[in-house]
């Protein structure tokens, strides 16, 4: 007989511990589901060792949220042979529900990173229409070599797929390669970037760009929204004011002060928020300048791509700086993810290239991500981050990182 018991700690999170008994079985596979079953859309959020004794234990970290749809955690488990099956559920402690009802008023915008399209633009394509919302962040190395033949390819995919979205990007390092691709006659990231924004333009957005730099800002309903440019041709991560600190940034950050939320497109992570970060070295050369300004503000959604990472790994792809409400999130690839030859049992599709959907409101911030190829949505990629939330008073907690 198979009995499932939870050890949750804060309502909504699905942060804790979750203890299968199943004496006789192998593994158990973890999903979120209803009195009636697992819910449909959603994949698996663990698979669990069962021991010899019967016993086995997940634990949950990162701060994911619980879907508003769940009230039970269902655990389907497997014999070592495979050739018996049995599942069980138990119920989620009413306190720990995820009650929050959906703001009506959120704005939505979807993001889509690391595109990198050489010669297959099917998977172009196919990402651009997973995209749910009209508004698309794109977060850098659209192309793999900053080719203009491929930018005119991506431009292609876009009028084939989602011609009345309106895209905001930033160029990654794969984008600008050499300045030659941007002189007069050819057009390159610079030229690819001036079409979406003059596309944006058209439908009422005021653009204001930087003359010393392809970063901009743009107010998109309650947002602020600000791209920056991170790399330089050779697809170094410089970013091109000089030795200008990034003032202006500051500057934008301090004139907009009613913003609901100040969304920064960054084509890196910075060094304490990426997933990486055990690691070592930062990517940006003014990793601790953006960093500081940042700390100097509230509100902010930084979103960053270019490590690849897979948001299904235990530690997450999300932090929350709960004392300024700041969340920084790596949005790992459209194309496939890094799982980084992780140590615990996974599905395939934990590998696959995700698309980000955002729903923004002055109080919260909602965060899943779905398989580009499947649709699935990703338990270990769904996050509710509240200014209103208990889990900010965790945030010292050891278990809550
Ligand atoms: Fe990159």
């Amino acid at each position: 007989m198979v009995k499932l018991q939870t050890g949750l700690v804060c309502a909504g999170c699905a942060q804790g511990k979750y203890m299968v008994k199943a004496k006789g079985f192998f593994l158990a596979v973890l999903r979120w589901g209803d009195a009636e079953g697992p819910l449909d859309g959603w994949g698996p959020f663990a698979y669990v060792p069962i021991d010899p004794a019967g016993n086995g234990t997940f634990y949950f970290s990162g701060r994911r949220a619980i879907p508003r749809e769940a009230t039970h955690v269902w655990a389907h488990c497997v014999n070592y042979d495979f050739s018996a099956a049995e599942d069980g559920c138990a119920e989620i402690p009413e306190r720990f529900l995820n009650t929050a009802a959906p703001d009506p008023s959120a704005m939505r915008f979807s993001v889509l990173t690391d595109l990198h399209l050489s010669g297959k633009p099917w998977r172009i394509t196919q990402a651009l229409k997973a995209t749910e919302s009209d508004t698309l962040f794109l977060l850098g190395d659209a192309t793999n070599d900053g080719l203009p033949d491929q930018f005119s390819l991506f431009q292609a995919c876009i009028r084939d797929s989602v011609p009345e979205k309106v895209i905001f990007p930033v160029p990654g390092n794969h984008d600008i390669t050499h300045p030659r691709f941007n002189l007069p006659g050819t057009a390159a990231y610079g030229g690819f970037q001036e079409t979406l924004l003059s596309k944006a333009a058209e439908k009422g957005y005021t653009v204001d760009r930087r003359e010393s730099s392809l970063a901009y800002a743009v107010r998109v309903g309650r947002a602020d929204v600000i791209g920056l440019q991170c790399v330089t041709e050779g697809r170094k991560f410089l970013f091109p004011e000089g030795k200008e600190p990034l003032g202006w940034l500051e500057a934008r950050l301090d004139s907009f002060p009613d913003a609901a939320r100040h969304i920064i497109l960054c084509h890196a992570p910075l060094l304490n928020h990426n997933p990486h970060r055990n690691e070592g070295a930062p990517y940006l050369n003014r990793d601790k300048e953006l960093q500081a300004i940042l700390d100097r503000h509230t509100n902010i959604l930084f979103l960053s791509g270019h490590t690849h990472v897979s948001p299904n790994l235990p530690r997450g792809s999300a932090d929350w700086d709960a004392e300024r409400n700041n969340i920084y999130l790596d949005c790992g690839s459209a194309v496939e993810t890094d799982t980084g030859g992780g140590q615990e049992l996974m599905a395939p599709d934990w590998q696959d290239g995700v698309v980000t959907e955002l729903a923004v409101s002055g109080d919260a911030v909602e965060i899943s991500m779905r398989s580009v190829k499947t649709g699935v949505r990703f338990p270990r990629a769904y996050y509710r981050f509240s200014r209103s939330d208990p889990m900010k008073t965790w945030t010292s907690a050891a278990h809550c990182r």
